[in-house]
């Protein structure tokens, strides 16, 4: 995502490479390495942008699909909700002006029984649209670092 505007950016502009140029999107941004992930993620527009497209390929997938308690409660109208919690709780965590107003992790996925199966699948999804936005394997490490410890509230062991 920004990892190709970011040099062309370095090298045409060196010392300059603080200044922000162009406006909005997830690619637009020279971001200084020391800046907050949510700064290195292109903020709100670069984080909504990576959410949308992992939700949509999330709540269309074989595996996540194969659980009914899952298939029931993700419906096409709740979709552009969820969408909106998990881009408000990324912003938080990365260090954006964002405060989640969503359920606790565990309570929102309460009673959906989620396996390791659909955790590890989950992974692949994120991890295949990071890479297809072009997301630098720093910030995708650091992304992963945040999401890990989040399993144990969300997945139920030993179910399926
Ligand atoms: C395989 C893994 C996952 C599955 C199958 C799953 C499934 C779901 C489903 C079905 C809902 C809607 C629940 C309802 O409306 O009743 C939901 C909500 C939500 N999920 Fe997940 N989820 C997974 C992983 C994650 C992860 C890793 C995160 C973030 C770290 C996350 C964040 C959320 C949030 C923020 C909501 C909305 C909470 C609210 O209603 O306020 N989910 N998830």
């Amino acid at each position: 995502m920004l990892s190709l505007r970011r040099s062309l950016v370095g090298t045409l502009l060196g010392a300059l490479v603080s200044v922000t140029l162009g406006t909005g999107g997830a690619c637009a941004q020279a971001t200084p390495d020391d800046a907050a992930l949510f700064q290195r993620l292109g903020g709100l527009p670069g984080i909504s942008l990576v959410v949308s497209d992992f939700i949509d390929v999330f709540v269309q997938d074989a595996v996540i699909l194969s659980n009914p308690e899952v298939r029931e409660r993700k419906t096409p109208d709740t979709t552009p909700y969820i969408k909106f919690q998990v881009t408000s709780l990324m912003c938080e965590v990365t260090g954006g002006p964002c405060q989640y107003t969503g359920l606790d992790l565990r309570e929102a996925h309460d009673g959906l029984n989620v396996s390791e199966e659909e955790w590890d699948r989950m992974v692949v999804l994120f991890s295949e649209t990071l890479a297809a936005h072009e997301v630098p394997q720093r910030e995708t490490e650091e992304l992963f670092a945040i999401l890990g410890p989040t399993k144990e509230e969300i997945v139920v062991p030993g179910s399926r």
